[in-house]
């Protein structure tokens, strides 16, 4: 795919998100410059251009915007894009039922894509899953999901992303198994066994970068389509 050369707004600068997207956006072909927004200047932002977020009304024309702040930093941002007519791609959680539904609403106007994960792996893996799942409608479906040992929800957000995918293709609810080790960044396998034969589905993740790498990739595309609300699958699967 080539890519014309983007401006992109950061949103969020300052956080952990922010700053990983203002280290690596260098590093991606087609973004021609970035400006960081964000209340509190990034104390390691070197000569990455930066606004404070009470001056968003004058960041200069661009082509996208991406928000990882807060629910409270959301409306400003998705407001901004709105009137500037602007691509936004957003991985901010927690937001209300009516921030989703202006989501919807702005999507008439602009393209927009929030997206709970932002691993490019793991939105192929999820339709491989549904596939794999509609196929094999009568076989022992399993999640088998493995993190490092801080972290405490179980199972992870991603495997109920999985499950879900499972229930939709075909009804019931999978068997899902947590382990928690040493530093292990994230890893998922949804395993489909039958009568004397066994697929599994595996996606490892190496580095928490890739987050922020999914979420620039996903403003590159996202910025070359029309209005309308789009999840990474539909950008990279060609489903829009
Ligand atoms: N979808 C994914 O793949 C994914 C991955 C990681 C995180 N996330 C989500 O992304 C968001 C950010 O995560 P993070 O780990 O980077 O958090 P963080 O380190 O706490 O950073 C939050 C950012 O939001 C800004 N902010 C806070 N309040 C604000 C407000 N009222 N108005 C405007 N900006 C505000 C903060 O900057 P200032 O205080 O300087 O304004 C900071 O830049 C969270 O919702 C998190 O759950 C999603």
């Amino acid at each position: 795919m080539s890519h014309v050369e983007l401006r992109i707004l950061i949103h969020g600068a300052s956080g952990r998100m922010g700053r990983a997207l203002c280290r690596l956006a260098p590093e991606v072909a087609g973004i021609a410059g970035i400006v960081a927004i964000s209340r509190a200047e990034p104390a390691d932002r070197g000569s990455t251009p930066w606004l404070p977020t009470s001056a968003l009304d004058q960041a200069p024309d661009s082509d996208a915007m991406i928000d990882f702040s807060t629910p409270e930093g959301f409306d400003a941002a998705l407001r901004h894009c709105v009137e500037r007519r602007i691509a936004f791609v957003t991985g901010t959680t927690g937001l209300s039922a009516s921030q989703f539904a202006a989501l919807d609403a702005a999507a008439t106007r602009i393209p927009v894509l929030w997206a709970a994960n932002f691993s490019l792996g793991v939105a192929v893996l999820e339709a491989l899953v549904a596939r794999a799942a509609a196929a094999l409608p009568h076989w022992d479906c399993d999640l088998i999901e493995t993190h490092h040992i801080h972290k405490r929800d179980a199972p992870s957000g991603t495997a109920l992303v999985l499950g879900q995918a499972v229930r939709n293709a075909r009804g019931g609810e999978p068997h899902y198994a947590s382990l928690r080790a040493g530093d292990i960044v994230g890893e998922h396998t949804v395993q489909f066994a039958g009568q004397g034969e066994r697929l599994e589905l595996t996606h490892r993740a190496t580095s928490r970068d890739i987050f922020a790498r999914g979420a620039l990739e996903c403003a590159l595309r996202l910025a070359a389509r029309g209005p309308g609300r789009r999840s990474i699958g539909d950008l990279l699967l060609g489903t829009d």
